[in-house]
């Protein structure tokens, strides 16, 4: 007799082919009709399943994770950040968390480069003009942006997606990029990128005419941008975020902006998703995605792949590849 196969509860739907292996590989329990997991759902899987693979919508905080007894052995996140599980609590309960990096860094670099393109533009406006049938013709002064080609892009955060981001704005449209990060790249690499380490956020805030947020969220990242920072951006500058709606305090971001302490923001995700502060939804310089960053079909058939790899190895008893915790 072969032993059961470990059961895994698969929180959301997944894209079909991802689905389909996870449940050639194990007793899969899939989320058909795709609604967001209530707490008891979440411990009820907790509870009476091997693994769980979560996404960024099911907040697994230390109240969910203390559920008794506790049969989970796996926390197989899709997706590469992981605030929304603490890590702290899933350590304590003897839980092992993996994430799915690499596979999501250049669609979230595209996404951070179309946002920065799309706000300096001004292609969201453009696009709502033509459609609510206000267009009546061209003209020499009609909607001018801001040129992009050519100017500085601060990255704060030069990991994986950062570095990204850098190689694209510099090799792509020959930006100048200057960086902070507390652990900054090798050399070698700083040197590919064209780009230029900055010891402070200060010191990029203030040079830079794009920032781009790349930061993970953790507590020494809540509110990195806040009033004080924003203050310290060029009047002529925009703000993107493709990280976490956290690491900026979106009620002082607001005020800067109806401010005009800068000149616009370009955002993918949110402090509290998917709640959008009402002030961001009336403003024309400011570019709103609904967390788009990973979002093509190839990113995230390749997400589900690979934390079905680390299940895999989980259960075949070889350390998984992607283990955060
Ligand atoms: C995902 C993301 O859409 O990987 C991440 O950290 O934010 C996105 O790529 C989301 O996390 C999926 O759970």
């Amino acid at each position: 007799m072969t032993a059961p196969r470990p059961s895994v509860v698969v929180t959301r739907r997944l894209p079909a082919p991802v689905e389909e292996q996870l449940a050639q590989e194990f007793d899969a329990r899939l989320n058909r009709d795709d609604h967001p997991l209530s707490v008891a759902e979440l411990q009820d899987a907790l509870g009476t399943a091997d693994a769980l693979l979560p996404t960024v919508t099911d907040r697994l905080n230390g109240d969910v994770l203390s559920v008794e007894p506790l049969r989970v052995r796996i926390i197989a996140n899709y997706g590469v950040g992981f605030n929304h599980i603490d890590v702290t609590a899933a350590k304590r309960r003897g839980l092992v968390v993996t994430n799915t990096p690499d596979v999501l860094t250049d669609d979230t670099a595209d996404d951070a480069v179309m946002l920065m393109l799309i706000v300096a533009r001004r292609a969201g406006e453009g696009e709502r003009y033509v459609r609510a049938g206000r267009w009546t013709g061209w003209g020499p002064t009609h909607l001018l942006g801001t040129k992009v080609s050519g100017k500085t892009l601060g990255v704060i955060g030069m990991g994986r997606i950062g570095r990204a981001v850098a190689r694209r704005a510099h090799h792509g449209f020959g930006m100048r990029v200057i960086f902070h990060d507390p652990f900054p790249p090798p050399a070698d690499v700083v040197a590919e990128l064209g780009a230029e380490r900055r010891s402070t956020i200060e010191a990029v805030l203030r040079e830079a005419d794009f920032v781009s947020l790349h930061s993970p969220a953790t507590p020494e990242t809540r509110h990195l941008i806040n009033a004080e920072r924003l203050a310290l951006m060029k009047p002529g500058a925009f703000l993107i975020n493709t990280a976490r709606g956290d690491i900026v305090d979106e009620a002082t971001l607001v005020d800067a902006l109806k401010r005009r302490i800068i000149a616009g923001a370009a955002l993918d995700v949110f402090e509290r998703e998917p709640q959008v502060s009402p002030d961001l939804l009336t403003m024309e310089n400011v570019v709103l995605l609904p967390h788009l960053g990973s979002a093509t079909q190839e990113t995230r058939v390749a997400m589900g792949l690979r934390a079905l790899e680390n299940l895999k190895a989980f259960f075949a008893g070889i350390p998984p590849r992607d283990r955060v915790v």
